[in-house]
């Protein structure tokens, strides 16, 4: 494993360790005004949502790292303290990496980046019209964290209008994954799009309390067949199936060919059932009694 003092290496690898560690993050396309009425438009993948009541995103323009300067959107920012977040789909990303070139002051991206201005209902700047969702904010604070190139500068942004694509949303007024196509930022120039094959569920009821791998018999939670998500579904049940559970597991015509198998055997059986998703008959496999074999 490799160590790294932050003090030891130069700010550009560092940087690039940074973001090459911190992925996927969220791309915030962001609209802004100068007090002259000047628009502009830039991605920022520093960003998240951190609060719910009141909601709060926060998104990042760092300092140049070649300049050391602040960046238009931060100035916009200073002068009129708004911002519209808008969320990018992979039909706009070309589009988006195209905005993040550095015009100059006063050269409005939308137009460079061949986008919609659509008016914004509370704040000055525009929404991105093919933006999935777009976020009218007014910038409460700017955090400073330093003066020399690389340095952040946080724009805690609370949301006072959001704006959803009737085609992302489902019947039941929810926002689907899949429909929205959301796109993140990694190193490089790598990028990643939500897609069928990349998303998938973890069922985890907060209203219940897993066991805890530690809950897991040490013969079971020792095997090198299963893996670290293998226990971490193991220890995500409430309780161990009971013995009646198991009786019935083992007296099941589908399960008696599991039931011959070796204990090695076994465990990389159970770990198939448990890659899809079959928690209970992998715990009843892994704790039937060995004289069922
Ligand atoms: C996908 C993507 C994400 C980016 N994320 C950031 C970021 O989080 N912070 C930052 O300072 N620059 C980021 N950049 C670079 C800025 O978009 C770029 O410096 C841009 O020219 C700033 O525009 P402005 O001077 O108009 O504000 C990113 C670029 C791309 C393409």
């Amino acid at each position: 494993m490799i160590t790294i003092d932050p003090k030891d290496i130069k700010i550009p690898a560092l940087h690039a360790l940074l973001l090459a560690a911190v992925a996927p993050r969220p791309i915030s396309f962001a609209s802004t005004i100068d007090k002259e009425g000047n628009v502009n438009l830039s991605p920022f993948s520093f960003f998240n949502v951190y609060s719910s009541n009141p909601p709060i995103m926060v998104f990042s323009s760092n300092r140049s790292g070649k300049t050391g300067e602040t960046k238009d959107t931060y100035k916009n920012i200073k002068e009129v303290p708004e911002v519209v977040i808008n969320i990018v789909s992979y039909d706009i990303v070309q589009q988006a990496s195209l905005a993040s070139v550095a015009y100059p002051k006063g050269v409005n991206e939308f137009i460079k980046a061949g986008l919609t201005m659509l008016p914004s209902e509370n704040v000055k700047p525009p929404r991105v019209a093919e933006s999935p969702v777009q976020f009218e904010c007014k910038v409460n604070d700017i955090i400073e964290l330093g003066d020399q190139g690389g340095a952040g500068n946080l724009f805690i942004c609370e949301i006072l209008k959001m704006h959803i694509a009737d085609h992302v949303m489902t019947e039941d007024g929810k926002i689907d994954p899949l429909k929205m196509d959301q796109v993140g930022r990694c190193g490089d120039n790598f990028y990643v799009r939500l897609t069928k094959d990349t998303l998938f569920e973890i069922v985890k009821p907060v209203a219940t309390i897993g066991i805890g791998v530690d809950a897991i018999p040490s013969h079971i939670r020792n095997s090198k067949y299963l893996t670290g998500n293998d226990l971490g579904m193991l220890g995500n049940v409430v309780t161990l199936p009971t013995e009646a559970e198991i009786d019935a597991f083992c007296k099941a015509a589908s399960q008696q060919s599991l039931l011959q198998l070796s204990t090695a055997q076994r465990h990389e059986a159970a770990h198939q059932l448990l890659q899809k998703e079959e928690i209970h008959n992998a715990w009843c496999l892994l704790l039937a009694p060995e004289n069922n074999q």
